[in-house]
């Protein structure tokens, strides 16, 4: 299924998933510098959108447009692959864990290179989110998505980077993306929590059912934190995010 209609079927609610967390807000302001105008591609809800320059979203699912919040800015239904911006009219083209999603993510890149002098990614390493101890104990058959998608350091090379700033996850991130409730094992039997996940969305329901299945009985009888003891004493653990700054 294309990432549009993907979104335009699992997005509902996805503003409550995703909030914003200060902690990436920070180096993604850092390296948009000192653009002035930022075309944000992928835009949904807009997460780490700059409130204090000139964004244009574009985004393809008018379910994502929808929740963008009042004080957002103007987004336009477009694709990665076919962006309606003239060549280097923006400072700077950011697209944030969305390139995963493109059909066609290296022809989405050379898109952001046209239309931007400087460009702004955040990705993740798809071999870290394969290797996720929710993937790998309780749903592997999330593992095989996972490796079929574009990794960081795929769009990283692909994007010739300047440079490739890691994204830690803390141990209570506020923003939901997949792992971001490694410590909090308890969360992911929420079903408003899997819900923000696409990929648990693309994951066979049966499958991910055992899997929480499981995870319930590991928690009611001890046995995921006796055997998780070295994430517990962790404050931060790197899921593989990473910030991938280039110049074109
Ligand atoms: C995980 S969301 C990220 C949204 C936002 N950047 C954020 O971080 O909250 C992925 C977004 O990519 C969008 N998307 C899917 N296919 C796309 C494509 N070919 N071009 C641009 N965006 C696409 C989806 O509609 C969805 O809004």
């Amino acid at each position: 299924m294309a990432g549009t209609e993907l979104y335009d079927r699992i997005g509902t609610g996805y503003s409550l998933g995703r909030r914003t967390d200060p902690r990436w807000m920070a180096p993604v302001l850092a390296a948009l510098g000192t653009a002035r105008s930022v075309a944000d591609v992928g835009a949904g809800t807009g997460s780490y959108e700059p409130r204090d320059r000139t964004v244009l979203a574009l985004e393809p699912s008018s379910e994502m447009i929808r929740q963008r919040p009042p004080h957002a800015s103007p987004a336009v239904r477009a694709i990665a692959e076919a962006l309606p911006l003239q060549d280097n009219s923006v400072d700077v083209a950011m697209a944030v864990l969305t390139v995963h999603h493109w059909t066609d993510w290296r022809t989405g890149l050379a898109e952001l290179r046209r239309v931007a002098p400087r460009q702004v990614v955040l990705a993740y390493d798809t071999r870290v989110h394969a290797d996720f101890w929710f993937v790998r104990e309780y749903v592997p058959e999330i593992a095989e998505l996972e490796l079929s998608r574009p990794s960081a350091p795929d769009i990283a090379q692909e994007l010739d980077a300047d440079s490739v700033i890691p994204m830690p996850l803390p141990w209570d991130f506020t923003d939901g993306v997949f792992p971001a409730h490694w410590r909090r094992p308890e969360a992911y039997l929420d079903p408003r929590v899997r819900r923000a996940c696409s990929a648990l969305a693309q994951t066979d329901p049966d499958a991910v059912e055992r899997g929480i299945r499981r995870l319930r009985e590991d928690l009611d009888s001890g046995w995921w934190h006796e055997t998780h003891q070295d994430l517990l004493a962790l404050d931060e653990w790197d899921a593989g995010f990473r910030l991938i700054v280039s110049r074109s």
